[in-house]
């Protein structure tokens, strides 16, 4: 038996759901039951029925559905699938920093681990971000972490007050400027598109800015024959099948590969996935107290966003 028809057989043995980030592999992607972004991803976890969810993405997403739903089993194909954003920010050196400014209003974006999510008033995506930070009442200052970008990005966007965190996405940061122009020249009927947490610079020259699922749908909706994609490569598989007449070009980066691929992300493989499957493990432990108080900025989230 091949390992797809391995994959399929164990899902159903343990009527599990997989939930997948855009930034899987192609055949992740098309072996799971729902594709997402990390805010469709949650949401689509918080409704589900079934008794055990595999998050086909990065711990933080699964330590999100778990925070969400802990009666179900969660499951993760690696523990070690990370993220440089969640860990840029550690709570020790994080509350210090809050405990700095004056009464801040804590805005985390949801790619952090939930010590940190447990010290902040509200989480946000990149699909949500803009109407997270409007929800804050206007005399309070805000405290955005981890993403320095994404927190650029918003403070300009928004004109509020902003105290930034200084982490970054270690994919998004390698995307190159001048590599970029070169490729705007060769196709200047290219859209350029970009994910919020690339540098200013990159930025700049983007015809649209959003988070995966609003690229997605933006690559859909356009008219353009050609698209310069400035975020993880693993969302061109999506574009791809959604306009298979058009042409998606994957934005050019200083990487060793120049692949713009995650590294975390890639850590689930389908090999690891048939494990998780059969042994069901590695599963998202948490401790209950740790749970509750991260789930409150959560499902303040999740209300602004109905
Ligand atoms: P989205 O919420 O846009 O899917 O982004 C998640 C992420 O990790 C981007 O690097
Ligand atoms: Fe984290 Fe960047 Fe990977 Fe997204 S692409 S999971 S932000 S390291």
């Amino acid at each position: 038996m091949d390992l797809i028809q391995k994959i399929k057989e164990e899902k159903k043995r343990l009527n599990a759901v997989l939930v997948a980030h855009f930034y899987q592999e192609g055949a992740i992607q098309d072996l799971a039951d729902f594709v997402g972004d990390s805010l469709a991803m949650a949401q689509y976890c918080e409704t589900s029925e079934a008794q055990t969810l595999v998050v086909c993405g990065v711990r933080f997403m699964a330590e999100t559905a778990k925070i969400l739903n802990p009666e179900k089993k969660v499951l993760l194909p690696d523990l070690d699938a990370g993220c440089s954003l969640a860990d840029s920010c550690q709570p020790k050196a994080f509350e210090y920093f809050k405990n700095k400014l004056k009464d801040p209003y804590v805005v985390m974006y949801i790619n952090s681990n939930p010590e940190i999510k447990a010290l902040s008033d509200v989480i946000c995506t990149s699909s949500n971000a803009e109407k997270i930070i409007a929800s804050v009442p206007p005399d309070r200052t805000i405290l955005f972490g981890p993403d320095r970008h994404l927190g650029r990005y918003l403070k300009k966007k928004s004109g509020r007050d902003m105290v930034l965190w200084q982490g970054v996405c270690i994919v998004h940061e390698t995307f190159n400027e001048e590599k970029l122009l070169k490729l705007m020249l060769e196709h200047p009927q290219a859209q350029v598109i970009a994910h919020p947490e690339c540098e200013e610079n990159i930025l700049n020259h983007a015809h649209f800015v959003g988070s995966t699922a609003a690229l997605l749908k933006y690559s859909q909706e356009n008219k353009a024959q050609e698209f310069i994609v400035l975020t993880e490569s693993g969302i061109l598989h999506q574009m791809q099948k959604a306009s298979p007449h058009k042409t998606f070009i994957q934005g050019p980066d200083d990487s060793g590969c120049n692949c713009a691929e995650c590294p975390y992300m890639r850590l689930n493989t389908l090999e690891k996935l048939y494990e998780c499957l059969k042994n069901e493990s590695p599963e998202i432990i948490m401790a209950e107290s740790l749970r509750l108080e991260a789930q409150k900025p959560l499902r303040k989230m999740l209300e602004l966003s109905r």
